[in-house]
């Protein structure tokens, strides 16, 4: 891969910044160590988590990559950047659950902790000044947000992922309760996962204590927010590559 330099900023949000490389293609992300919640109401700054992020993120776009889910990601820079394909994101943010909990029990006054029969799907419109709202696949449809096309692909390949994640996380100990992905278009018009995979957009819960390992510590306030970042990235990092 050649090597490609960081050029101006095209881009600057709550984890991450975008910059523009030779390539116009190609944009080099930077994470940030930045934390923000509820639609970046409550904010700090952490020293270090721009790199956990994307490490993890990293990781987890390189084990979809070899199983094959159209990516923006291409590779790892350093230990704040990745390199990742210039795309366009599509103004959805897509849930999947697999276990209730969040804004689903808030919103729905269902129970905490019930493991769903099947994993649920919502769309959500991301904006911030809306918060973000939940919205069905018509309001996207008929605002022009995504097509009938868009719709399926995101949900084919985010019920894909959930399936692949379930598998990678599992053996660390590791219960993925639920997450969310955003999608983007290349130049070319082709769907791509965008964005990232990492505690901030995923919630882990250790599957022996029930611990949250993910930006739930941040938003509730439960402390050592950092630490669980580290043992997400050296559950993964030190698992048996052979196996997973
Ligand atoms: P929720 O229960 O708050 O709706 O969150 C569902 C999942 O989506 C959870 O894994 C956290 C993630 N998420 C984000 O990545 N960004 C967001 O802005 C929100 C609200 C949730
Ligand atoms: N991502 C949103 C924010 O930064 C909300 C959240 O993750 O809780 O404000």
């Amino acid at each position: 891969m050649a090597a490609y330099t960081k050029k101006e900023q095209i881009y600057e949000g709550k984890a991450k910044k975008l910059f523009r490389t030779e390539d116009p293609d190609k944009t080099i992300i930077e994470y940030k160590d930045s934390f923000t919640a509820f639609n970046g109401e409550k904010r700090a700054e952490m020293s270090g988590k721009g790199r956990l992020n994307n490490l993890i993120s990293s990781e987890i776009f390189g084990f979809l990559a070899k199983r094959g889910v159209p990516l923006h990601f291409i590779e790892r820079i350093d230990e704040l950047s990745q390199l990742a394909v210039m795309v366009k994101i599509l103004p959805l943010e897509v849930v999947v659950r697999n276990i209730t909990t969040g804004s689903l029990c808030k919103r729905l006054g269902v129970g905490e902790g019930i493991k769903l029969p099947r994993p649920l799907i919502e769309f959500y419109y991301k904006d911030d000044a809306l918060g973000d709202p939940l919205v069905t696949e018509d309001h996207a449809l008929l605002f022009g947000w995504a097509t009938e096309d868009d719709l399926s692909s995101m949900k084919r390949i985010t019920l894909r992922v959930n399936d692949i994640l379930k598998a990678l996380f599992e053996p660390l100990g590791i219960v993925l309760v639920d997450f969310k992905l955003e999608f983007g278009k290349n130049s070319a018009g082709e769907l791509l996962l965008a964005d990232e995979i990492s505690p901030d957009t995923c919630r882990f819960w250790d599957a022996s204590t029930g611990d949250r390992l993910d930006k739930d510590r941040f938003r509730k306030d439960l402390g050592d927010v950092l630490g669980a970042y580290e043992e997400i990235w050296r559950r993964l990092s030190g698992r048996n590559k052979e196996l997973s």
